[in-house]
C-alpha cells in the first residue's frame, strides 16, 4: 500500500490534502464519532452552537479549557509530520484541516487553512478582536480589550457559516489539484465533506487517496483507499 501511495504522490505536481479528526487520534486527541468520540459523551447542542454559549458561557468555556488542557499535552504524529515534510517538498500544495487542534501547525505545516478554526485562538462575540490565546486554564470570562464583551473560542459552531473566503481558496485549490490526499475524516460534515466529489466533478483527472480505519461516504470516489490507522502508515513510509 505504501509504495501504491508513493506512486499517486510521485505522480502529481498539485497536491491537496483534507484531514479530520482521525489524524490526531494517535496522538491521544478524542475524535467526535465513533466509540470514544466526544459527541457520545456530550451533546453538541449544549456545547457547540452560538445558542448554548449565549445561554452559558461559563460552561462553554469550562469545556473548551478542558479541551485545550488535553490537546496541550499532545504530540504531532507521523502523519502530522509526513505532511509537514511534503509540504516542504512541493510548491504546490496545501493543506485543508477541519482540526482545531492546531497539530498540522505544531508539526511545522505553513500552508494550512484551518477550515473550523483553532482551539488556540479567541474572538470577541461583538467587535472584530481577535488574538492566539495559548493561556492554560483561561481565566473566566475572558474580556475583549476594546470593548469589554466577552470572547469566545476561534472555532465555527453549528449552525454557523464558514468563512467564505477560506472555503472558496480551499475548493478552487481541489478543483485544481492532480491528487487530493483525505485523512481521517467521517466524511459526514458539510461543507467539506463534499469538497472531494466536487474536485472531480470539476477536474475528472483529479486523483482521490483516502486513509480511514472505516470506509466513509468519500470512498466511493477514491481511487485508492488505505484502510489503516495514518499514524501507523505513514511511521511505516518517514521510515522509507
Ligand atoms: P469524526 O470524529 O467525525 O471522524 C473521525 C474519522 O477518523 C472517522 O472516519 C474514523 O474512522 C477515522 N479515524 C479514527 N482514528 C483514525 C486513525 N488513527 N487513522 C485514520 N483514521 C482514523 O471527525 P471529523 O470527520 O473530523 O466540527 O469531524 C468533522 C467535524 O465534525 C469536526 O471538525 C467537528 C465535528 O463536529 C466542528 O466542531 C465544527
Amino acid at each position: 500500500m505504501q509504495e501504491k501511495f508513493l506512486e499517486f504522490v510521485d505522480s502529481s505536481n498539485k497536491i491537496s490534502v483534507i484531514t479530520g479528526a482521525g489524524i490526531s487520534a494517535e496522538s491521544g486527541v478524542p475524535t467526535f464519532r465513533g466509540e470514544d468520540g466526544l459527541w457520545n459523551n456530550y451533546r453538541a447542542e449544549e456545547l457547540a452552537t452560538l445558542s448554548a454559549f449565549n445561554n452559558n458561557p461559563k460552561l462553554v468555556w469550562e469545556w473548551y479549557n478542558w479541551r485545550r488542557g488535553l490537546i496541550s499535552k499532545c504530540l504531532p504524529n507521523p502523519a502530522h509530520y509526513y505532511l509537514a515534510d511534503l509540504e516542504k517538498n512541493r510548491k504546490d500544495y496545501l493543506l485543508i484541516t477541519q482540526n482545531v487542534d492546531g497539530l498540522h501547525v505544531k508539526a511545522g505545516s505553513k500552508k494550512v487553512i484551518e477550515i473550523h478554526g483553532s482551539i488556540w485562538k479567541i474572538k470577541c462575540v461583538s467587535c472584530h478582536y481577535n488574538e492566539e490565546n495559548l493561556e492554560l486554564p483561561l481565566n473566566y470570562p475572558p474580556l475583549c480589550p476594546e470593548c469589554n464583551n466577552l470572547l469566545r473560542p476561534d472555532v465555527v459552531w453549528f449552525g454557523e457559516a464558514l468563512d467564505y473566503n477560506k472555503l472558496s481558496q480551499a475548493l478552487n485549490f481541489i478543483k485544481k489539484s492532480d491528487l487530493l490526499i483525505v485523512i481521517g475524516t467521517s466524511g459526514v460534515v458539510q461543507p467539506v465533506a463534499s469538497f472531494p466529489v466536487q474536485g472531480k466533478n470539476a477536474n475528472p483527472n483529479l486523483k482521490i487517496v483516502e486513509i480511514n480505519l472505516y470506509e466513509t461516504p468519500i470512498t466511493r470516489f477514491a481511487d485508492l483507499f488505505i484502510n489503516a490507522k495514518s499514524g501507523e502508515f505513514f511511521k511505516g513510509i518517514n521510515n522509507v
